[in-house]
């Protein structure tokens, strides 16, 4: 059972029992409506309470059962709500900690509600692409009014249950509790004071209007196109809370909101919303690691390097309430470092980001050295010098001779192994990558690099230090580039295939920033500094000698062009900004570059630049996943979106894939094999895509 029933007195309370958050999936649904029966039945109950057990009130809907048969599977919620409104005894809802989405619906369609303070109270289906489906937007205007109703319906925000209690006029709360512990007490006291109360009040019986009619829904029409990027949730929500001050009956409203979920259900939006907040989640379980592995404490760190990296790492821990101690080589560095951190914050302050008081509270947690004995007690340490193996050897070797038994002991290596990394000391237990992505302050992304001999409660500790410091934790093991950059490498290649065949870069920027990417390639590339895959490619030529690349890029960086700390790159910059101005003369290099290789251009279509881009992360994503580099395909869309600008609302390279059929996309990665620059088998699929695209399948189950 998945819902309580007990009868106190002559008040029947139903307590809906369904951890961690009391979703309202088919099995509690049954329960509530036998519930409702059997109350119903009973000549001695009065009354109703519907209240929830653990953490919640309802947190909703259950989201894996979207799209299923199960959603919709009588009783679906909107006939449990009927039943309610129907119910010839009065049903109070008793809400506290969480009421949201299909949670606070079912409490809309109680005569009654009585919360607790510091209920989080919200209709938040806007996040996965939806509008609330089961009332929400015809119920929430009529007891809050459509200004307060609306913003929480097109933010998805919790809002405190106190803050709204407050509202002036506002039908939401009958009563407040004193506080959660008497909710239980007061809910049974309020059930029997109205339990003969005649008619029943319903919410559906309450106008709502609004005093500006039209003009005000148009203003806020024009509001949410801004915030709206592609998604076309928001606007619907506001077309659906007009309906409820425009349809003359109820239930005409209702179908609307219904009309629109339902189509809102198929969009690739929604889809893509829904299998983030599915992924996100999964991220932080590691398949062999049980949830209840012991974790190390981590009370305080250390950071190796006060570079562009170093400063940003630390910044992530004083932000976090962490002490920190940055080690460098000579007092130059450190203050150059310091100050970089003081400017950061310091134009937070300005931009009314950050208080004065915590700015300084967070200074006082960071400390300096010179001396690796100052920091031997810091419970974790994150290594950020120069991209050397031999820095890095010493570094290590320096910590392994230095830090206490148990301190865990991080690199941030972008490129570098992580196992020889470990090598370097006698507890490879105790070894881990962390690469954070820059801005490091700014950069959800942190990939988790797991080594051969790391230790289990590590990775636990790790992954749960990333959440307390707000990034997005993948998991990844030891290969050249770990996930993303191993991605971005072929994507990198492509690009400038596409330059060989007769693009120009603001050609393909263009048609990859149009399919939502926050930067194409060449754009990415000038930000970045493009002698940094010059490096990368000086490497790779040694190692794979076979492996073709446009020299376009090399070309580029040979003129000395790095990008927009150089003041030039792929595209001409004016000092001080960063717009991108196509250049002559980099067209002409590509130009004759293609003579000289003796390829004849053609126009090449935004759709072909769009799918060779994207295809090619697919497809090398495909042989990571096989590897088991990564666990699960999710994790590489959230690398893709939290550190790489993949557009949200096509829920990341993969799940792109899988949406277009991976079929289709072995279809054309066969058309492109006719490439004149298809060379080592670039479009050759990888095992695991041929196999799912035969049988049919896509990468996330
Ligand atoms: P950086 O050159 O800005 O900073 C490195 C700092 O380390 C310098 O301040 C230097 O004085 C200090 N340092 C060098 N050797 C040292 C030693 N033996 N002891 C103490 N301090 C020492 O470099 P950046 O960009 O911060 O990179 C640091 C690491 O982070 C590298 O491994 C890099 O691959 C990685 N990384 C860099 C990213 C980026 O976008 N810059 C992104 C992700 C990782």
């Amino acid at each position: 059972m998945t819902a309580d029933y007990k009868v106190h007195g002559d008040v029947a309370v139903i307590t809906l029992n369904n951890p961690p958050v009391n979703g309202l999936g088919y099995a509690t649904r049954v329960a509530l409506a036998a519930g409702l029966d059997k109350a119903s039945a009973d000549t001695s109950v009065k009354s109703i309470v519907i209240t929830g057990a653990g953490k919640a009130f309802s947190g909703g809907a259950d989201i894996k059962e979207f799209g299923s048969p199960k959603a919709v599977a009588e009783p679906n919620l909107l006939s449990v709500i009927l039943a309610i409104e129907n119910s010839s005894k009065p049903v109070v809802a008793a809400m506290h900690s969480v009421a949201m989405g299909g949670g606070l619906e079912l409490a809309l369609g109680c005569h009654y509600r009585i919360a607790a303070p510091g209920t989080q109270v919200a209709l938040p289906e806007v996040k996965l692409g939806l509008i609330p489906g089961a009332g929400g937007t015809q119920r929430l205007p009529r007891v809050l009014g459509v200004e307060t109703a609306l913003n929480m319906i097109v933010s998805g925000e919790p809002v405190k249950s106190e803050l709204l209690a407050q509202q002036p006029g506002q039908k939401l709360f009958d009563k407040m509790a004193a506080s959660p512990e008497s909710l239980a007490e007061e809910a049974l006291a309020y059930a029997r004071s109205v339990a003969d109360a005649r008619p029943l009040p319903l919410v559906r019986s309450l106008p709502s209007k609004h005093p500006l009619g039209e003009a005000y829904f148009q203003f806020a029409r024009n509001m949410v196109k801004g915030m709206a990027k592609n998604i076309p949730a928001p606007a619907k929500c506001v077309d659906a809370v007009e309906a409820s001050t425009t349809r003359k009956k109820f239930d005409d409203g209702m179908a609307f909101e219904r009309e629109i979920f339902t189509n809102l259900m198929f969009t690739p939006e929604s889809r893509a919303l829904r299998h983030i907040f599915m992924a996100e989640r999964a991220t932080s379980k590691i398949p062999d690691i049980p949830e209840d592995t012991p974790q190390r404490e981590i009370k305080s760190m250390a950071v190796i390097g006060a570079g562009t990296m170093g400063g940003g790492i630390a910044m992530n821990f004083l932000n976090a309430g962490i002490p920190v101690k940055i080690l460098e080589m000579k007092q130059e560095a450190l203050d150059r470092g310091i100050a970089t951190i003081r400017k950061n914050y310091e134009s937070q302050v300005k931009k009314g980001k950050l208080k004065a008081d915590k700015y300084e509270q967070r200074m006082s947690l960071l400390s300096t050295t010179l001396d690796y004995n100052d920091m031997k007690d810091a419970d974790l340490v994150i290594e950020a010098v120069f991209e050397e193996m031999g820095v890095k050897q010493k570094v290590f070797e320096k910590l392994d001779e230095v830090m206490k038994p148990g301190a865990i002991l991080a690199s941030n290596t972008s490129t570098l192994d992580v196992n020889r990394i470990a090598s370097f000391t006698k507890r490879p237990q105790d070894v881990v990558g962390l690469h954070f992505f820059s801005p490091a302050n700014v950069m959800k992304l942190l990939e988790v690099v797991r080594g051969a001999g790391t230790g289990k409660d590590v990775m636990a500790t790790v992954m749960a230090v990333a959440k307390k410091i707000r990034k997005t934790a993948v998991v990844s093991g030891v290969c050249d580039g770990f996930i993303g950059n191993r991605m971005i490498e072929q994507y990198s290649r492509q690009a400038g295939f596409l330059l060989d065949e007769g693009a120009t870069p603001q050609q393909v920027d263009k048609a990859i920033e149009k399919f939502g990417f926050a930067m194409g390639p060449f754009r990415m590339g000038d930000l970045a500094g493009n002698d940094i895959g010059w490096a990368i490619r000086k490497r790779r030529a040694q190692e794979r000698p076979d492996l073709m690349h446009s020299r376009t890029a090399d070309k580029l960086c040979e003129l000395g062009r790095f990008g927009q700390k150089t003041g030039a790159g792929w595209y001409d910059y004016q000092a001080g900004k960063r717009d991108a101005i196509p250049s002559d003369l980099v067209n002409k290099m590509v130009e004759d570059h293609r003579k000289e290789q003796g390829i004849a251009p053609r126009k090449i279509a935004d759709d072909e630049i769009v799918q060779r881009l994207v295809f090619s992360l697919v497809n090398e994503a495909a042989h990571i996943l096989e590897e088991g580099i990564a666990s699960r395909a999710g994790d590489i869309d959230m690398v893709y979106l939290t550190g790489y600008g993949f557009p949200t609302y096509r829920g990341g390279p993969m799940h792109y894939a899988d949406q277009l059929g991976l079929f289709n996309v072995v279809q054309a990665m066969k058309r492109f094999q006719r490439n004149p620059r298809d060379d080592a088998g670039f479009w050759e699929p990888a095992p695991l895509l041929a196999r799912l695209a035969a049988e049919g399948k896509t990468f996330t189950p």
